[in-house]
């Protein structure tokens, strides 16, 4: 017996000690860098509609993480992410060559939003990858950055350089890694097939199930329906003012999510206005999004076919509100 016990004991040992090698190594390491990609050179014609399509896109995307307090893109505090994650700052994205992506060609950026891989290898482990939306959205929002539209006009204001957390560090050197550039050409389904075209809308143009499932760490960006606790909300986020918010069940569930609390036209109100059926409004993080009512419609009838999830969120900010 005792013998197995010595054992076990210099394994355990071995196992801790090369633990905390692996964090100082991280420590040291910080958020890795890849080898420069080759990107695929493109140049994508700025028409009215993709103009006008990209600006929504920019509104639900990158003016809520980007913008500053004039509304131009030259980045913010991310203070409604976990301080777990460090102290996050986006950054200027106006047309500024310089501090701005100015200098960036059409199809550095489409590689960076899809893989969060930048020219030069640097990766951005916390800025969202945009993996299933489709290629004509995502040019329609290359086409939006170029234009002459107010927020992203050249400005050379940065916004403060972030400092990680060894948490953020230690997932970007395991479970947060760059995604691969897509292989086929990624289309929007037929809207005529709203249940396909509404797991579009959310999953792919929306990105709603970043917020609105389990945890930020255990997601599947390249297969959204596989993230833990997919639409079962309680993932926990902070209001402006810094306490604890989490994110909604947006699942059928009859008691605990959405499946008795809203009709279609309630729930197209609350997406498009952030009022809920008895008029209360909901709180930031969540924001007004700039959808046609089909397209909400069609988010509310994918929900439908989502699998239930119990999962009693308000009950979760009580708890957190009380043992503050
Ligand atoms: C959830 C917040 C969030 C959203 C949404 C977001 N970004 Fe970002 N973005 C960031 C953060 C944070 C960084 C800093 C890099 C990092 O650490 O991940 C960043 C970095 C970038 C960079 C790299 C800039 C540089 O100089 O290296 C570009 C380009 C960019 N974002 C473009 C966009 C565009 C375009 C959109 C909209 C389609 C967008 N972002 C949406 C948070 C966000
Ligand atoms: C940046 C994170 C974020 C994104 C992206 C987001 N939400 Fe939310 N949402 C929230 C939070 C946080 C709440 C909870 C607000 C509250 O409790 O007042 C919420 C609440 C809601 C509610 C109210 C539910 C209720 O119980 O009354 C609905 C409906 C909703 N979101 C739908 C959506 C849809 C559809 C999308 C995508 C088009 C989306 N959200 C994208 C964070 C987000």
């Amino acid at each position: 017996m005792k013998k197995v016990l010595r054992i076990v004991l210099i394994i355990v040992g071995f196992v801790v000690v090369g633990l905390l090698g692996f964090v100082s190594f991280v420590a040291v390491r910080g958020i890795p860098t890849y080898d420069p990609p080759v990107v695929q050179e493109m140049t994508i014609e700025a028409t009215p509609a993709r103009l006008e399509r990209g600006a929504k896109i920019a509104q639900m995307h990158c003016i809520a993480c980007h913008a500053d307090a004039d509304n131009r893109l030259t980045g913010r505090h991310m203070n409604d992410l976990p301080s777990l994650f460090g102290t996050v700052y986006s950054m200027n994205i106006t047309q500024d060559k310089i501090v701005g992506i100015g200098n960036w060609t059409d199809g550095e950026l489409l590689h960076f939003l899809r893989t969060g891989v930048r020219k030069n290898g640097t990766f951005a482990g916390i800025m969202p990858k945009f993996a299933t939306m489709s290629d004509e959205d995502l040019q329609s929002v290359v086409v939006w950055l170029r234009s002459d539209a107010a927020p992203v006009q050249a400005s050379g204001k940065e916004a403060l350089p972030s400092e990680f957390s060894l948490f953020t560090k230690l997932l970007a050197n395991t479970v947060i890694k760059p995604l691969p550039y897509p292989e086929k050409p990624i289309v929007i389904p037929d809207s005529t097939d709203e249940v396909a075209f509404g797991r579009y809308v959310a999953d792919g143009l929306g990105t709603c199930y970043a917020c609105h499932s389990a945890d930020f760490t255990k997601q599947n960006p390249l297969n959204p329906e596989l993230s833990a606790g997919y639409y079962g909300g309680g993932n926990e986020m902070k209001t402006p003012d810094g306490k604890p918010i989490f994110t909604s069940n947006l699942t059928f569930d009859e008691e605990t999510g959405i499946g008795k609390k809203y009709t279609k036209a309630q729930f197209i109100q609350a997406v498009k206005a952030c009022v809920r059926p008895d008029g209360s409004l909901i709180r930031s993080p969540m924001f007004p999004h700039q959808m046609t009512d089909y397209e909400v419609g069609a988010i509310y009838e994918y929900l439908k076919t989502v699998p239930k999830i119990k999962n009693d969120v308000a009950d979760k900010e009580k708890e957190a509100l009380a043992s503050n």
